[in-house]
């Protein structure tokens, strides 16, 4: 049965949706047809099909009472837009549908799992929110909520800790046949934790253990965990709200977290070893991951971080992004991050330019656009070291973003004060990359609003959204003294057809 709250937002977004014209949104990268995207929701394979949710308000451009847009794929590249799944029309949700994660079930169905936000009165007669984790079943297209929502309540958190901040349920199979699933919660001492549940049958939970706690160290609630098996590790993901900066790795605010460890699922559970960020950018928030069904692990996540959604374009319809997929890997404790290898079968018109010597600023024939993948490799020419080497993209004579290296700091810079925005919201962010005698390897892609720069064959990632305008879309290379560039650019092609 199709709510009213549902019909309703499908009924908008089938009205309104088609207006926006595509040349004003990313090529590839997923936004709603109309109005708000936040965290991507229930990334997984169904039906041999990629699906994509992602919390949603179609009503306007800003965060509003929480639906689930939907999309799928075949390539997780070009991505076919579905009527919208959830909306908040059950007293349990009646505050939003929040964010979680999605599942095939053994009778084919679909399983979403998701937070129901309700608020409630407190004795003393204060308005706070309840959240509770939710079922919903469906086809792939139409889903229906569980009848005995919540499936996960305040029962089932350990003593003392929150009801409040109890959200993000992010749902897989094991190949035991069980369903597992991961959940941020907020402790006594104020600060996150996350915490497993398993299920035989996807709606009847109980809770295993806590599979590692903040303790006040890395931000506050930890939201938006995934947890996974890698390449011989564990790696465990979340979202912290409230982060204090610790040198170039965590900027404060809303971050990312990269927990690398070792997990005895009858033992000990998770240890952690190694933590990082996941993005070295502006604009990256709430990755979640699923297993390809060639065994690859691919993560999308928001491009759009809280500190920065004050700052839009004027009037603009739709707001918000999620990045490329990126197939991950871990090694010698380090997440690892590139493209997936399906945005190469898009890649038309290869221009190749070897050891070209930079100083004064340059452009090259047939390097420019908005929408390619290019790969530059810069090195020192001689026994003499550059000082500085400068990228300038989208870029006209009023416009540019910048991406800056600095072997002597061993630094990359992103710098979008001049992309366009007239927001004094955070444009800038340095972090560190590992020193290889002075040479970088760097592979950018744009895609019309955004920039993901990938470090040393994905050592790092940096993602920024950028609102220039198309028109901006010159290239330079610029060094300090000399340095010899290679660079290797396509660009990326998405006729209608497939
Ligand atoms: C993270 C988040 C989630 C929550 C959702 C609400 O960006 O705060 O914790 O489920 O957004 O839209």
């Amino acid at each position: 049965m199709i709510s009213n709250a549902l019909q309703k937002a499908r009924d908008f977004e089938a009205q309104y949706g088609p207006h926006i014209p595509d040349e004003e949104r990313p090529a590839f990268h997923v936004t709603p047809t109309i109005g708000w995207m936040n965290d991507p929701n229930g990334f997984s394979v169904y039906k041999g099909e990629y699906h994509l949710f992602y919390q949603y308000h179609p009503y306007s451009n800003e965060w509003g009472p929480m639906h689930w847009g939907h999309v799928k794929s075949r390539d997780l590249i070009r991505w076919e837009h579905l009527p919208a799944a959830l909306a908040p029309d059950q007293p349990y949700d009646a505050s939003g549908c929040f964010s979680g994660g999605a599942a095939e079930l053994p009778n084919g169905k679909q399983l979403l799992m998701y937070t129901g936000v309700q608020r409630r009165r407190d004795p003393d007669g204060f308005l706070h929110d309840v959240q509770t984790q939710c079922a919903a079943i469906g086809d792939g297209i139409n889903y229906e909520k569980f009848a005995a929502n919540p499936v996960l309540d305040e029962k089932d958190i350990p003593q003392g800790w929150s009801a409040i901040d109890f959200r993000d349920p992010k749902v897989w199979r094991e190949t035991d046949g069980n369903y597992y699933a991961v959940v941020g919660d907020r402790t006594d001492d104020g600060s996150g934790a996350i915490l497993l549940y398993r299920s035989a049958d996807g709606l009847r939970w109980e809770y295993i253990r806590t599979l590692d706690r903040c303790h006040n160290q890395y931000g506050k609630m930890w939201e938006c965990p995934d947890f996974f098996a890698l390449d011989g590790k564990q790696v465990l993901f979340t979202s912290p709200q409230e982060m204090m900066p610790v040198g170039l790795e965590f900027h404060a605010g809303n971050g990312t977290l990269c927990l690398i460890g070792d997990y005895d699922p009858a033992g000990k559970g998770f240890c952690r070893q190694y933590v990082q960020a996941i993005d070295y950018g502006l604009d990256f928030y709430a990755p979640q991951t699923l297993l390809t069904p060639d065994g690859r692990r691919v993560m999308i996540a928001w491009m759009q971080n809280w500190s920065t959604v004050g700052a839009k374009p004027n009037r603009c319809r739709w707001f918000g992004q999620t990045t490329v997929p990126r197939e991950l890997s871990v090694k010698e404790g380090r997440l690892y991050q590139q493209p997936v290898r399906e945005l190469e079968k898009y890649r038309s018109g290869r221009v190749v330019h070897r050891n070209i010597p930079v100083s004064g600023e340059v452009n090259l024939p047939g390097i420019q656009g908005r929408t390619l993948d290019m790969t530059i490799t810069v090195r020192p020419t001689g026994g003499e070291s550059y000082r500085w080497f400068r990228i300038r993209v989208a870029k006209d004579g009023v416009h540019e973003t910048i991406i800056r290296y600095r072997p002597d700091q061993g630094t990359v810079k992103l710098d979008r004060v001049r992309s366009g925005l007239p927001h004094d919201i955070v444009h800038t962010r340095s972090f560190l990359v590992r020193n290889r005698q002075g040479e970088i390897k760097l592979r950018i892609v744009l895609d019309r609003f955004s920039l993901e720069v990938f470090v040393n064959d994905g050592e790092q990632a940096a993602s920024a959204v950028i609102y220039t305008p198309q028109e901006a879309d010159a290239i330079t290379f610029e060094a300090g003294s000399t340095a010899l560039m290679d660079v290797e650019k396509y660009d990326l092609v998405f006729d209608k057809e497939e």
